[in-house]
């Protein structure tokens, strides 16, 4: 059986919907919100190696600058918080080490003995054929976060709006991102849904089972 019931992940799964009005005079407190970003943190990727950067926006005219590169969606001003998943537009020598380094620290083993494993990181990722493409794995892995994130706001009721309705570039101009070696590829608004937003009452839309589902 499963620590959280079977019934309750269900239940929680369809309560989440993509929030289009959030009620601005709610706001998520700082325990819920550091366990948000945790979902992110906690998140798998490639080898593990994290390509991302999420940057919360708390500072109302930076949102502001924001809504219209965001095709004026309003939770992006009016959700309790937003965060832009940014991704590591390149993979370089530097960054792997600095994930060995954190490798050897947190496992309590030389950097030396990981030699190996740096290796074929670096043949496939930075070196290889899948460094021509690189960006799209950075996007991939960032995406897994952000799924991490919609589940576990949905655990906690905690709404939320997925979003790739922005202008990425515009969002790297005003978030000050050339030369960090971060780009935007999305955000997500959260909070708490205004009363009257209709979406929270309109069914989900979704195959069946056995359309997306084949056991063989
Ligand atoms: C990656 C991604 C980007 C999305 N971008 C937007 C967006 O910019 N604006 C919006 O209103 N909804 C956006 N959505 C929400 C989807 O339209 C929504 O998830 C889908 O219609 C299914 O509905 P549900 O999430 O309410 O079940 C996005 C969803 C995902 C996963």
């Amino acid at each position: 059986m499963s620590k959280v019931a079977n019934e309750v992940i269900h239940r929680q799964l369809n309560w989440r919907y993509a929030c289009k009005k959030f009620d601005p005079t709610k706001k998520i407190n700082e325990a819920d919100l550091n366990i948000l970003l945790e979902s992110m943190r906690l998140s798998a990727s490639s080898y593990g190696l994290q390509p991302w950067k999420f940057i919360v926006i708390q500072n109302p005219e930076i949102r502001k600058k924001l809504l219209p590169l965001s095709w004026n969606q309003s939770p992006v001003v009016e959700a309790s918080h937003l965060v832009v998943l940014t991704y590591k537009e390149k993979m370089d020598e530097p960054f792997i080490d600095r994930h060995m380094q954190q490798t050897a620290k947190v496992r309590e083993v030389e950097v030396a003995s990981l030699a190996r494993l740096k290796t074929s990181i670096m043949g496939d990722l930075v070196n290889g054929a899948r460094s021509e493409v690189i960006n799209w794995w950075a996007q991939r892995q960032t995406y897994l976060a952000m799924g991490s994130f919609l589940i576990t706001a949905a655990l906690m009721e905690i709404d939320s709006l997925p979003m790739e309705g922005l202008d990425p570039i515009g969002y790297d101009e005003v978030l000050k991102l050339e030369g960090t070696g971060f780009k935007t590829l999305a955000a997500i608004a959260f909070g708490y849904r205004a009363a009257d937003d209709k979406y929270q009452h309109i069914k989900k839309v979704r195959f069946d089972l056995a359309d997306v589902v084949e056991i063989r």
